[in-house]
Formats: structure tokens, C-alpha cells, sequence
């Protein structure tokens, strides 16, 4: 290998090593702060597709209020409130009936009353909401035979 060559090689030799040294070059770059949008606040209304009322919840309402009347088993309790499972008036009437009929109740005076007993409004408890007692009519018809 003559002189021009040897310097070359050697050049290139020295320039290889440089650009070793450097990693490849490019100074590493600090990621950029992402300046993501706030997520636009979300519109919920929470309002209930299907307005049947939920038995599950009914139940709670019913062991709450009715079951001192009607009784745990909805069989009624002599003197005080009547059977809900074989009930005529329970399987005549729409849920939207039953509502409007728990939220009054039935005077001893009321030509369909049968016992004497007056059903006091809502069971006596006014704190009941529709929503309550559209739970509560579920839970009638999920126990009437
Ligand atoms: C203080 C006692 C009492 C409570 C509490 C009570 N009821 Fe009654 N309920 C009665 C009486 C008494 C009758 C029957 C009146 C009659 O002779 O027609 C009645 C009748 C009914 C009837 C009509 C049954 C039929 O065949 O005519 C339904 C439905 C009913 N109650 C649902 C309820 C529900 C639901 C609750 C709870 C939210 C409730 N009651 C709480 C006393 C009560």
C-alpha cells in the first residue's frame, strides 16, 4: 500500500471512530410536553330508558311500607290489608293504574272497598315517589299468581 492510500484509510478510519464516538449524532431530543385538550365535560342526563319499574327495588319498598298491612308473603293479614297475589284488582288494572291507585289509597266508604279497612295513601308513607311505587307494582305483579 503506497502513501495516498494509507492516509485515506486512515482518514476514513478516524472519521469512523468519530462518528462512533458521537452515537450516531443528533442530540436527543426532549419528548414535547403533549398540550392534550381538557376533555370537553361530558353531557349525561341519566334518565331511565324504560319507565317499568324494577321488582328488585320494589321488594325493598314493599318490606318497608305494605308488608304491615298485606303481610311478608302478600297474602294479606285479616283485618288490616288484603291478598296481593290472587288480587282481581291487581290483575285488572295497568301498572300506571296501580300507581295512581297506591297514591290514594281506598276509604272504608269506597264502593270497592270490601273489608272496611281503609288502605291509607301511599301505604301511610307519603316519602314514597313514583318511581317507588312503579317499583313496588313490579314487584306485585312478579309474586301475583
Ligand atoms: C295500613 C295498612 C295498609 C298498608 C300499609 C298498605 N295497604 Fe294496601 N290495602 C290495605 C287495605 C285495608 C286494603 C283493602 C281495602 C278494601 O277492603 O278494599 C288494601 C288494598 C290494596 C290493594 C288493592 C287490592 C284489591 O284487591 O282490591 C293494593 C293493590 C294495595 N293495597 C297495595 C298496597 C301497596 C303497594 C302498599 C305499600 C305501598 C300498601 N298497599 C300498603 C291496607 C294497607
Amino acid at each position: 500500500m503506497n502513501q495516498p492510500y494509507k492516509f485515506v484509510f486512515a482518514l476514513l478510519v478516524v472519521l469512523g471512530l468519530a462518528l462512533t464516538a458521537c452515537g450516531g449524532g443528533g442530540a436527543e431530543r426532549l419528548p414535547q410536553e403533549s398540550k392534550s385538550e381538557p376533555a370537553p365535560a361530558q353531557e349525561q342526563k341519566a334518565e331511565p330508558a324504560a319507565p317499568a319499574g324494577d321488582a328488585v327495588a320494589g321488594k325493598k319498598v314493599y318490606d318497608s311500607v305494605c308488608i304491615a298491612c298485606h303481610g311478608p308473603d302478600a297474602k294479606g293479614i285479616e283485618g288490616l290489608g288484603k291478598d296481593l297475589t290472587t288480587s282481581e284488582f291487581v290483575a285488572q288494572k295497568s301498572d300506571q293504574e296501580l300507581v295512581e291507585f297506591i297514591k290514594v289509597g281506598r276509604t272504608p266508604d269506597d264502593p270497592l272497598n270490601t273489608t272496611g279497612v281503609a288502605m291509607p295513601p301511599k301505604g301511610g308513607n307519603p316519602a314514597l315517589t313514583d318511581e317507588d311505587l312503579m317499583n313496588v307494582v313490579a314487584f306485585i305483579r312478579s309474586i301475583h299468581q
